[in-house]
């Protein structure tokens, strides 16, 4: 095999997102998000696990930003935390809660780390959801005025804005199949989220230009790739429908400014699309600087005829309701492993495959890899290290298919490992362990992987180890 060495200015980075690290849910006057609700819900997470305390990074943040630099990285991708900014969703800041990220950010930028922050990483503040959640225009609303308050705050301290974290399980996820905050199983809702927050991307990303004009304009979308069982007319057309949902309900209006004709016509049957007004795609169209694309595994879908008993392997979790709004008749199967601890299948060509695709239909837009990584089931050794020859063969082949796409012509600026610790992994609780950085939840102890030294070892030399 040849080398693989990358540019000197490709970004190694590495992402956390607020409710999933920090804890401390109640302190310094944090107010609620859908997640907290959701999570001290029983049944809704594994094990009835809960943000509540998470890595304690809230605590733990100036170690944990020694490790950023130890580990070689030049850019640290955190989100924001809405409640602890804005504790009900509106209204002035809450100081303790900015001057949080604030030095956060003073310290990263010490350290020579780029800050690259989310604004909603799914922690909508429980005030707005009692209001009427994503599926309400004023939300939308609202997001703007907190973008306003905290990037007031942080200005182009910040690198790199991105405004929201897939936005595709906060829309499907949370109002459709229910399996994650606020739990609720609507389709139609479920296409309004999808709406306003394409609106809150476009209303938030004003505000960015004008408060932090020297700052990178981002979105993060984890885009599908979506392949049909056959090459038959009827499994085309399944993946041709999952596709709109996943990829294009967000792709169409935040980068061609109109929604795609087929995603209307499929979901016709749901809602006939009057939440949106005259004006809101060319909103959601603000020009970005770059696009945060998530990239963990495939989907594999075929037309389903009813007959036998439909699978409905999607990879997103279990419900009796689905996330696919409109696509009652689309199967998704299960695909040859080797798997993750998530269930997912590990396939690198379709990270390739999708910045390749990517490339070719936004040729001039540059692309960032915002997460990617693997959850597997470690295991400590007596030494105490963390022999995670799985992630490292999974990370591995993940940059390599990276620096493919890269070859083929791809703009790819960097790549951000999905995690920096093991953290609080939504539905699956503290179960599913993603961190390169193993943290012992009874002490807090952070432990090197395997995986974070042959990390190290990209970083600093550029070369693929
Ligand atoms: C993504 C989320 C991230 C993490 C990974 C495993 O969908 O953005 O918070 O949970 O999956």
């Amino acid at each position: 095999m040849t080398e693989i060495v990358f540019p000197p200015g490709f970004v190694w980075g590495s992402a956390t997102a607020a409710y999933q690290v920090e804890g401390a849910a109640t302190e310094d006057g944090r107010g609620p998000s859908i997640w907290d609700t959701y999570s001290h819900t029983p049944g809704r997470t594994l094990g009835g696990e809960t943000g509540d305390v998470a890595a304690d990074h809230y605590h733990r943040w100036a170690d944990d930003l020694d490790q950023l630099s130890a580990l070689g990285l030049g850019a640290y991708r955190f989100s924001v935390s809405w409640p602890r900014v804005q504790p009900g969703g509106s209204g002035p800041a809450n100081r303790a809660g900015v001057d949080f990220y604030s030095r956060l950010v003073d310290r990263l930028l010490e350290l020579g780390i780029r800050p690259v922050a989310t604004l909603y990483h799914w922690d909508l503040p429980q005030e707005l959801e009692d209001a009427g959640g994503w599926p309400a225009r004023d939300t939308a609303l609202r997001f703007a005025d907190y973008a306003a308050t905290i990037v007031g705050a942080l200005g182009d301290r910040v690198h790199t804005w991105t405004t929201l974290n897939e936005p595709w399980c906060s829309a499907y996820l949370g109002y459709a199949s229910g399996v994650h905050a606020p739990g609720r199983t609507e389709p139609a809702a479920a296409l309004a989220a999808v709406h306003h927050l394409n609106l809150a991307h476009g209303l938030a990303s004003r505000v960015i230009r004008d408060l932090a004009p020297a700052a990178q304009l981002s979105v993060t979308l984890n885009l599908h790739v979506i392949r049909p069982a056959t090459e038959s007319p009827g499994d085309t057309d399944a993946a041709r429908r999952i596709d709109a949902l996943a990829n294009r309900a967000f792709l169409g209006p935040m980068l061609d400014g109109v929604y795609p004709a087929d995603l209307l016509a499929d979901t016709a049957g749901t809602t006939d699309w009057s939440f949106v007004h005259d004006g809101d795609e060319r909103t959601a169209a603000a020009p970005l600087d770059v696009l945060g694309v998530n990239y963990y595994s495939t989907t594999l879908v075929r037309a389903w005829d009813g007959s036998s008993p439909r699978s409905s392997a999607d990879g997103h979790g279990r419900s009796a309701h689905s996330a696919w709004v409109g696509a009652d008749r689309v199967e998704f199967l299960s695909q040859p492993g080797p798997h993750t601890a998530m269930g997912w299948n590990i396939e690198p060509a379709g990270l390739t495959e999708l910045l390749l695709r990517l490339h070719r239909e936004y040729p001039d837009l540059p692309l960032m890899i915002t997460e990617n990584g693997a959850a597997f089931d470690d295991v400590v050794s007596p030494d105490g290290a963390v022999h995670d020859d799985r992630r490292v063969d999974y990370l591995r082949r993940h940059v390599a298919a990276t620096a493919e796409a890269m070859a083929a012509g791809a703009d790819v600026r960097g790549y951000f490992v999905w995690s920096l610790l093991d953290n609080f992994e939504w539905a699956y609780g503290y179960e599913r362990r993603f961190g390169i950085i193993r943290v012992d939840y009874q002490t807090q102890e952070r432990t090197w992987k395997d995986s974070a030294h042959w990390y190290r070892r990209l970083t600093t030399t550029g070369h693929l180890p």
